[in-house]
């Protein structure tokens, strides 16, 4: 079978991570295109990967070679005959129109979260897809594939501590920039905690509470860190999640889920434990890069070999469109200080 030929659309700090994977890392594809309206970003990345020699060379992974195109508009490399699949790294407020065209062109596409900005254009997406009769998308929920939290829901999963009643989620990034401002709390990073919640319950969110108390002194913007948001699931069961993103000590994650007969808890970062000096410890990982490097390597290669197959294997356009009406609820919660019901079309009625 023919590697996959992939195309990149937008090489921020995301896109260029996944570039470089794709290079250096995964079998099975090849990067052949990246778009993104920054063009000299675009054509210094393209240039670095192009380059023959390297890792991916040494290592055996099969695609460092070849010359990797620049193509100006997002749209146009979504339709040209030499991309066979694509990556969206754009911001979120590109994605709906990128993912339309994806489907226009029945290119199967990962798209970073989230979905779309809002539940009307993720519910649109969703039906578009529906109507090809082929499920193209799969969201870059990735915390599904790293080796953490994929062993919590093996375990719960098995039923091995009954069932589950409750989830502590924190959710920490060091520092983010200036612009982002309170509803990017609820939208661009509570939405991992939101999708968690759905994926280790099985379960949709019926309700969701976004408290916000006294914002650290530190964020000049105004911007309410940290927020509480406290998820109602369809079935009762709670999960709570703090999400503080100008935590300034590092990047940390943690999930314990507690059950009938025990608890279990992942992201304790208890790697190497050093002592020296009078003091005891590890390291705290600086972002989202670090940390979850892995499950982003899996999720590519998975995603990759489903393409292949053509399925996806991973979460779905129907996955992007809950949280993203989870995230509605919440922000309209943050705003007006009082829970709120998440309004979403039934999954049966949608995709019959
Ligand atoms: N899964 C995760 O853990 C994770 C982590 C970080 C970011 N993300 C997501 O990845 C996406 C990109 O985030 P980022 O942090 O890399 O942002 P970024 O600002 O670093 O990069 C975005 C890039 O997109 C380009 N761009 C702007 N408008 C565009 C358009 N219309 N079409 C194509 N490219 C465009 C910009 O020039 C920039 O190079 C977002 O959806 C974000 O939520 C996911």
């Amino acid at each position: 079978m023919q590697d996959l030929r992939i195309g990149i659309i937008g090489v921020g700090v995301m896109g260029a991570d996944h570039a470089e994977r794709v290079v250096r890392r995964i079998s099975g594809a090849r990067l052949v295109a990246v778009s993104d309206p920054d063009l000299p970003r675009a054509n210094a990345l393209a240039e670095s990967l192009s380059r023959p020699a390297g890792i991916a060379e040494q290592t055996g992974a099969a695609n460092g070679s070849g010359a990797i195109r620049v193509i100006g508009d997002p749209l146009d490399l979504i339709a040209d005959a030499q991309v066979d699949a694509v990556i969206i790294a754009s911001p979120g407020f590109a994605h709906a129109e990128q993912l339309m065209a994806c489907l226009e062109h029945a290119k199967p596409v990962l798209c970073e979260k989230p979905l779309t900005m809002d539940t009307e254009s993720s519910l649109r997406v969703v039906e578009a897809e529906h109507k090809l009769g082929k499920q193209l998308i799969q969201v870059g929920f990735m915390r599904r594939f790293d080796p953490e939290y994929a062993a919590l829901k093996e375990l719960l999963d098995s039923g091995e501590l009954g069932r589950t009643l409750l989830l502590h989620n924190v959710h920490r990034n060091k520092t983010v920039p200036d612009t982002f401002r309170s509803e990017m709390i609820v939208r661009d990073s509570l939405v991992h905690e939101v999708d968690v919640a759905r994926w280790l319950f099985d379960d949709e969110i019926a309700k969701i509470t976004v408290h916000a108390p006294k914002p650290t002194g530190l964020v000049a913007n105004g911007a309410l860190d940290p927020q509480f948001a406290i998820l109602e699931m369809a079935s009762g069961a709670i999960a709570d999640v703090e999400v503080f993103v100008n935590f300034q000590v590092g990047y940390e994650v943690r999930c314990e889920a507690v059950a009938e007969k025990g608890s279990a808890t992942i992201g304790l970062g208890v790697d190497v434990l050093t002592k020296r000096a009078g003091q005891w410890g590890g390291v705290v990982p600086e972002d989202y890069r670090a940390r979850f490097g892995t499950a982003y390597d899996i999720e590519v290669q998975r995603w990759v070999d489903a393409t292949r197959r053509g399925e996806i294997d991973g979460p779905s356009a129907w996955d992007g469109y809950a949280a993203a009406a989870v995230c509605t609820a919440g922000i309209q919660s943050l705003q007006e200080g009082r829970p709120v019901e998440v309004e979403m079309a039934r999954k049966s009625e949608v995709l019959g």
